[in-house]
């Protein structure tokens, strides 16, 4: 009665009631051995917050479960784009997640009017899912597509192809999208497909291409996919791997028409050159048995972009040895073996294949596999 009364008074003097719903999400980022980021977009301006629990075949309900905030600088972010990360976790560890978002219908001064909850459900299914990274797992595997432009079913398809070879992970190696114009498109593009298939319970790990640096909502990239800090270049490991993410940026001179003057990208990739001369000489880089870099434009060719990653990635790159690097940009399968201009492997794929990898401390087994499901090339590289 009391409830109806409530209701009857927010109709009265025009307060919202309508359900507060999980637009898009959750999807993890940042997987890593101790912490993962877990993103949601809700339909309404809310806080929100991750309940964890470990594995276990006890009910979600049977125990309070604890709750990590939205917050910015110990303030409960107040938006509809939700990113909680867990930092206390361990390896090698299955937990189970829901996510809950309550909408917040005023703030004004102190006082701030809340609306409705929502959560996912952990009634009527299992709660979502995800394994924490083990730097001691012998073998892993991961799956890279790339350059798929918006072409949802091309995604689909490689994607199920390779999730019969039980990936740990996707890579997803730029050009997702063909720009960035708003979150509808973010998400229509590429990410709701991530999302359905896999995303809530096994991660991917994103390296912007060209296209994605492109659109009027491009700055907003970070807000949706994180890295763990403020950069878009990054690192993690899984198993015997050491993966090094670049941010290759974008294809033709700064000063091109087509940038209408807003790019700055021969600095940034200064910038990162300068870390990732940092990185190869690191103690987790240099431990680590496997060493993979991925960068959307390959250190092959003869655009600016091609030549920026030859001059200033490769030249650090030659003198620290990774055993792959993995590539995309060109629509077109090409692999160069090792040689003196690139003392390492470099796989660069077209944008109707996946890349499967399967990588322990000694080898690395890649399979190249079409749209059709069809294994059209088979590269074995021991060390
Ligand atoms: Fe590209």
């Amino acid at each position: 009665m009391k409830k109806q009364l409530l209701i009857f008074i927010a109709l009265l003097i025009g307060l919202p009631t309508q359900a507060i719903s999980i637009k898009y999400g959750p999807y993890l980022q940042n997987l890593d051995t101790n912490s993962v980021t877990i993103t949601w977009i809700t339909d309404s301006t809310s806080i929100g917050w991750v309940e964890l629990a470990e594995d276990g075949s006890d009910s979600f309900y049977s125990t309070v479960r604890q709750q990590y905030h939205d917050t910015q600088d110990g303030i409960k972010n107040t938006s509809t784009i939700h990113s909680v990360t867990l930092n206390d976790l361990s390896p090698n560890t299955v937990y189970r997640y829901r996510v809950y978002s309550q909408a917040v219908l005023s703030h004004e001064g102190n006082r701030v009017m809340y609306g409705d909850y929502v959560a996912t459900n952990v009634y009527s299914r299992e709660p979502l899912r995800f394994k924490t990274n083990n730097h001691d797992k012998e073998t892993m595997r991961f799956a890279m597509i790339n350059d798929i432009h918006g072409d949802n079913q091309r995604m689909e398809r490689l994607i199920n192809h390779s999730s019969l070879m039980e990936p740990d992970m996707y890579i997803f190696n730029g050009d997702m999208a063909s720009s960035f114009e708003n979150e509808e498109q973010i998400f229509d593009d590429f990410a709701q497909t991530a999302i359905t298939m896999f995303a809530s319970e096994i991660p991917f790990y994103y390296v912007r291409g060209n296209h994605e640096t492109r659109g009027t909502y491009a700055s907003h990239f970070h807000q949706y996919f994180t890295t763990g800090h403020d950069k878009l270049y990054y690192t993690f490991r899984q198993g015997p791997v050491f993966f090094v993410m670049l941010d290759s940026g974008e294809d033709k001179p700064d000063s091109d028409i087509e940038y209408y003057g807003l790019v700055d990208y021969d600095n940034y990739r200064n910038e990162q050159a300068q870390w990732l001369s940092h990185i190869v000489t690191s103690e987790e880089y240099i431990n680590a048995p496997i060493k993979v870099i991925v960068s959307h434009i390959p250190p092959t060719g003869d655009w600016h972009g091609n030549i920026e990653v030859k001059n200033k990635f490769m030249e650090v790159l030659k003198l620290s040895a990774p055993d792959l690097m993995l590539c995309g940009h060109e629509h077109e399968l090409i692999y160069h073996e090792a040689k003196e201009s690139n003392p390492f492997p470099i796989l660069i794929n077209s944008h109707d294949n996946v890349i499967v990898g399967k990588v322990s401390a000694t080898s690395l087994i890649i399979y190249i596999i079409d749209v059709n499901g069809t294994i059209i090339d088979t590269i074995i590289l021991n060390k």
